[in-house]
Parts: structure tokens; sequence; C-alpha cells
């Protein structure tokens, strides 16, 4: 069987930095730590940019730093214009661009505009004005529902589980579609409005190169926030194909973020924003990257797509066919700090309803060789798509999930706000293996603590371990970054190849790069070619099942 009516991509004219960018995600509180309290901060992430220079990425993307009270691990922000103490200060992010920058790489930092943390202080304001203040007006505060107002003013549920409301003292409700310590602001004030292109200067001031803007999909909310109307099947999110639910993809947002644009635009330097606009179909994702609003929005399609060929070409296909409609690059991402590592989310039966819910000590484990070959497999395939591509920490030296985390040591509020049922994102976010042996963190830092102990098993993927090592993880990354910049595939073209894209293996062309994935049981013939990269680990005569090849063919 052969997959037929593929897309086609040709090279964008313009070269933007963005349109072909490896953007590698830093988890501050995990990449390596500097002072030795057991949680990652900035000195510790300067100290370690050379690294990640020598890997062959060109910008950063740091998950928040602001100052927080971390009851979402800083997606709960109690003040956008300082650093939180536990990574340091402002000096310290400054030092950190500057290092940076030195080093080629650009830096984008996460913005929280959805919500703010209830320390935050216009929330503290809110709730010691009265019902109807201007105060109360920077949030969504409403009247409950019954005799006495005892229920919530609507059906709506929290995406961390549980209503999407809380009563304060005075018997009204706010709501907040994360945490009850996750307030939703209230984008229809322009108060708000003002106040975050004065947080986005603040930092665009300070050389940031842009942002990840978190849940810019949440930020309309439809007047008077009715229920709801498919609360039963689709819980706190929504259903694709079917109308927008009223606090998902309102398209009152549009004009702000073309505001946001605007602004960075009037920056020198090209500064971008991405948003994680969790929007579907690709074809609705594509209004929030039309060439006056977001300059790229995460490829949620290809992070969720099923590693199967018959579900990846029409996910290729998808992308290219809607970002392309808008002059926009498609972005491809495998793992990030809210999903199951691929090295283990390929790795078998993973026992969860969805990715995003983790993996506990009593569900079945997944198997880490498979996993990992996989994991190599579906990352060699990724990497020479044009376009834009995420990386994660620790995702370059195959590191699996953690699966094992005692109770104590949790801290995603999806886990209590659920009664542990659902286990949650902490696996993914462990602390970085550097050298095997360096003390119990293996060189996160000198002193062996750690806010979630690593497992015993990451020293055997400490980054020494592999550095200069043929065949490991690390240089098979950076083997294809090198490639990848030098052969220009970031901005080059994509065609499928009809020979190599059937019910077993899928092949595509980049330029003069003849890119397969076999997907089979059995190993296939090389064709005619020399490989210039493999995700295999030792020299093959054919591709082997789950493995990767880029074969120069002119
Ligand atoms: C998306 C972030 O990636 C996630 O970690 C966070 O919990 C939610 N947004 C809420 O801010």
């Amino acid at each position: 069987m052969q997959l037929v009516s593929g897309a086609h991509h040709s090279p964008f004219i313009s070269s933007e930095w963005w349109r072909s960018a490896i953007i590698y995600q830093i988890y501050p509180r995990s990449f390596v730590d500097g002072n030795g309290d057991g949680m990652g901060d900035l000195p510790g992430i300067t100290s370690r940019l050379g690294s990640l220079a020598s890997l062959g990425i060109d910008a950063i993307w740091l998950s928040p730093i602001m100052r927080s009270p971390q009851k979402d691990a800083g997606y709960d922000v109690s003040d956008y214009t300082d650093v939180d103490p536990l990574f340091g200060t402002l000096a310290d992010f400054d030092a950190m661009v500057g290092r940076a920058h030195e080093l080629g790489l650009r830096v984008l930092v996460d913005l929280v505009p959805n919500h703010t943390s209830d320390q935050h202080k216009w929330f503290q304001a809110a709730l010691a004005a009265p019902k109807g203040s201007p105060e109360r007006a920077f949030y969504h505060f409403k009247e409950g529902k019954g005799l006495d107002g005892e229920l919530p003013p609507n059906n709506w549920l929290s995406m961390f589980g549980g209503p999407a409301w809380t009563r304060v003292e005075d018997g009204s409700w706010y709501c907040h579609l994360f945490d009850s310590s996750q307030p939703d602001l209230n984008w229809e004030n322009p108060a708000v409005q003002e106040a975050f292109e004065e947080i986005l200067r603040f930092w665009l001031d300070r050389e940031v190169d842009g942002f990840r803007v978190d849940q810019p999909h949440a930020m309309g909310k439809a007047d008077g926030l009715p229920d709801h109307p498919d609360v039963d099947r689709a819980g706190a999110g929504f259903i694709e194909g079917e109308p927008s639910p009223p606090m998902w993809f309102q398209a009152s947002v549009h004009p702000i973020f073309r505001r946001w644009r605007q602004i960075l635009d009037s920056y020198p330097g090209e500064r971008a924003m991405c948003g994680e606009a969790y929007v579907l179909p690709l074809s609705f994702m594509a209004l929030w990257v039309r060439n006056d609003e977001f300059h790229q929005t995460f490829n949620f399609r290809y992070l969720d797509s099923e590693w199967k060929p018959e579900i990846l070409f029409a996910t290729i296909n998808e992308s290219f066919k809607a970002f392309d409609s808008v002059g926009a690059p498609s972005t491809w991402v495998l793992s990030n700090h809210d999903i199951i590592r691929h090295a283990s989310r390929m790795g078998g039966v993973v026992g969860r309803p969805t990715a995003s819910d983790g993996i506990g000590p009593s569900d079945p484990q997944p198997d880490r060789e498979l996993g990992l070959r996989r994991a190599r497999g579906a990352t060699l395939f990724t990497l020479a798509l044009p376009g834009s591509t995420y990386l994660y920490q620790g995702e370059e030296l195959g590191l699996p999930e953690h699966t094992t985390i005692a109770p104590e040591f949790r801290q995603d509020p999806t886990f209590f706000r659920t009664g542990g049922e659902r286990v949650g994102r902490d696996g993914c976010r462990v602390p970085l293996p550097w050298e095997s042996g360096a003390g119990a963190a293996n060189g996160f830092n000198q002193t062996g603590k750690a806010w979630i102990p690593q497992p015993e098993l990451y020293a055997e993927y400490s980054r020494d371990q592999q550095e200069g090592v043929e065949g490991s993880t690390l240089e098979m990354y950076k083997h294809a970054l090198r490639l990848r910049k030098v052969l220009g595939l970031g901005n080059g073209s994509f065609d499928w190849e009809p020979e190599y894209t059937n019910a077993t293996t899928l092949g595509y062309r980049n330029g003069g790069v003849l890119v397969i994935h076999n997907f089979g049981q059995e190993a296939i013939e090389l064709p005619q070619g020399e490989v210039i990269a493999s995700s295999a680990n030792a020299a093959s005569v054919g591709i082997e099942p789950d493995q990767t090849v880029w074969l120069k063919t002119k």
C-alpha cells in the first residue's frame, strides 16, 4: 500500500532565524544547580551554556524564571518583572543573556499571561477590594448559582482536576482554568492589556530575543462566561472539529497578539514569539501565525501523533498545508516538560490514558531499550524536516522518564488535585545528569541535593559518558544538528519519496538528502547513496526496524 497525495513544501524566500531554528528548552529547576541547594539556577545555566553551543542549537527557551510561589513550577507568577530568588537575581539573568549572546545563542523567556499567582499584588488587591471594583475587574469574579450562591457560576472544570472556580470570603467566586492558586486574568480589561505591554518591554529592554507564550488560547473568554456545552465528553478541554467552548480559542485575543507583534517588531534584531496555542485542527492554528501575529506555534499535532506511518504521513501533510498557507514555518517537537519523555513514551504500553499524565510506579513500565531505539529513530526523522524544531533538555542524552518518584517529592498540582490518581508531570522534570558519579546528583551540583532525586539509572546517561563516544545519543544529536546546518535543511524543501511512503516505511527528500524510517519488523535494503547519518549505533547493512537513515543521493 502506497500512501498518496502528500504535501510539497518549498523553501521560504526570507531566512529569519526563527524559521529554521533549533530551540532548546531549559527547565531551570533541573538544568544545573550553581549554589548546591538542590534547585537549578541561572548561574548554573550560564556555566553550562558552552555545552549547548557545542550541541549545535540556535536558541534557548527558559521555562518560567519570574518571581513565583512555585505552586505550578513557576507557571504561577507573582511578579512579572523580577527573577525568583530560587533561580538568582536580575543581574544573574543579564549575565546569562550576555553569555548566551557571546556564544551566538538567542534567548526566549516564558511569559504566562492567562493567569497570575494568587500571591500577585493584583489578585491580593482584588481580594481586598469590594465586589464590582476596578481591582476585581482584573480577574473573572462572579456570583455563584443556587439559593445562596453556593454553587459555582458555571460548569467549567480545571485542567488539573476539580472545578474551575473557588469561592472567596464575601461569597463571590473566581475563575481558574488551572490550579486555584492561578486565577485567570480578564483580558477584556484594557488595564490588563496595558500592564502586559509594559511587561513585554521590560524583558525586551533586557535584550531577550523573544517569548514562549503560555496558554494564549485560554486568554479570551466568551461574554457572560456561559456553560461549557459539552463538559461530559470534553471535560476541561474541547472536542476537535466542534465549535469552540467558551474558554478556548476566542477570536477576541487576536488583536492582542497583533499589538504584541508590533511591539516586538519595534525592537531591533528579529525578536520572536512562539505561542503554546493548543488549537486543532492545524488549519485553525494557522490563524495564530498569520504574518502579523505569532511567529510560531507549537505543533501539538506532531507531538501527540502516534509513531505510525499513516498517522505521521497525515500529520506532516496537514502541517505543511496549514502553516504554508500563511507563510509561517512549521514547528516540530517530540518532548517537553508536560509530557512523558519520548524515550519512554515510545517504549511500549505506558499505562496512562494520556501522555501528559506521567507514569507511576504501579503502572506498566516502558521498555528502555526499545524506547530509546525508537526515540533515536524518531528524532533523526524529525531533525531533517524543514522548519523550526524544539528540543527538551535531556533528550539529547536519551534520558528516560523517572517512573518511580516517591510521593513526598511530587510537586505537580495535578497529583494533589486528583488525590494521586493522576501522578502528573514530575517524571520528565528531574535534574539532569552531567557527570556520572560526581555526587549523588551526577554533577547537577556538587552537594548531591536535588528537588527530585534522580533514579539510579540516570548515571549511565550522563553527558560525560556520551561526549565523544561514537554512536552515543549525544553524538547522534550533535552530528545531525551539524549536518542540518551545513546542508541548510532547516530552510529546505519537503517532498515525500513515493517508493518509501507506505505501510512500513516513510521516506522524504529535503533537497539532496533522502530520509527513510523503517516502521516494520524486518530490515529493509539500503538504497543507492551515501549514508550520512543513522540512528542505529552499530554499523548495519540494511535499515533495521525503528532505524532512520539520511542518505545523500546527489
Ligand atoms: C502550560 C505549561 O506548559 C504547563 O506546564 C502549565 O502547567 C500550564 N500551561 C499552566 O500555566
